[in-house]
């Protein structure tokens, strides 16, 4: 296995041109320059039912929350954009949290979450940049024993925010959310875990 610290990029979007999923990947391109070995996750590539308690006890996890699972065992820290949706998260990340927190024989708890490092971004239309919604997505993330790093970012004004490339007008926004991809390659490193 590599030394160089492992970052998953996801965004809670599924949507094709989504503001969150260019906001994650400018975070994305920051780990990546600052050593780690990122991979870029789109969570419309692995479709998951709502999550249901008879569907699970009737078929098992879905090979989708499988791999989402192994993908998240397989990195040491999460880089996670996501909308906010009526002032909270979005059911896309919670789906995929609540799908991913459920065990497997002979894992142990929270296998996915625990003592993982997170940095968490938004971007939104709208004034306040999905501001509410990291609250929410902090604290989930908190109690499922993540480590959440305090550094974050919320992009407003969505649809004039980010170049045709994808990247943000503002040259400072834009060094701003790559740093925010570097800090968390630097603490992954430290951490070492
Ligand atoms: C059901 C719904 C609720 C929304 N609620 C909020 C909200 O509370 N705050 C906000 O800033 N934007 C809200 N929006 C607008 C989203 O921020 C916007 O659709 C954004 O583009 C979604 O993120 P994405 O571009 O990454 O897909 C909402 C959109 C939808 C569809």
């Amino acid at each position: 296995m590599s030394s160089n610290p492992t970052i998953l990029a996801f965004a809670g979007s599924t949507r094709q041109d989504s503001f969150n999923k260019k906001l994650v990947q400018i975070a994305a391109q920051g780990a990546s320059n600052a050593g780690a070995e990122v991979t870029y996750l789109d969570l419309r590539d692995l479709p998951l039912p709502l999550f249901d308690e008879d569907l699970e006890a009737r078929e098992g996890m879905p090979d989708n929350a499988k791999k989402l699972k192994e993908l998240m065992i397989a990195h040491q820290g999460f880089l996670i954009a996501s909308p906010e949706y009526n002032s909270s998260v979005s059911a896309v990340l919670k789906n995929a949290i609540d799908w991913a927190s459920r065990p497997q024989p002979g894992e142990a708890p929270l296998a996915c979450f625990k003592g993982k490092v997170a940095v968490v971004m938004s971007a939104s239309p709208g004034a306040l940049g999905g501001l509410r919604g990291l609250v929410h997505i902090r604290s989930i993330l908190g109690n499922l024993s993540m480590i959440v790093l305090p550094e974050q970012k919320a992009i407003g004004s969505g649809y004039s925010a980010f170049t045709p490339e994808g990247n943000l007008q503002d040259p400072e926004q834009q060094s701003a959310v790559e740093q925010l991809g570097a800090r968390l390659a630097e603490v992954v490193g430290k951490l070492g875990s």
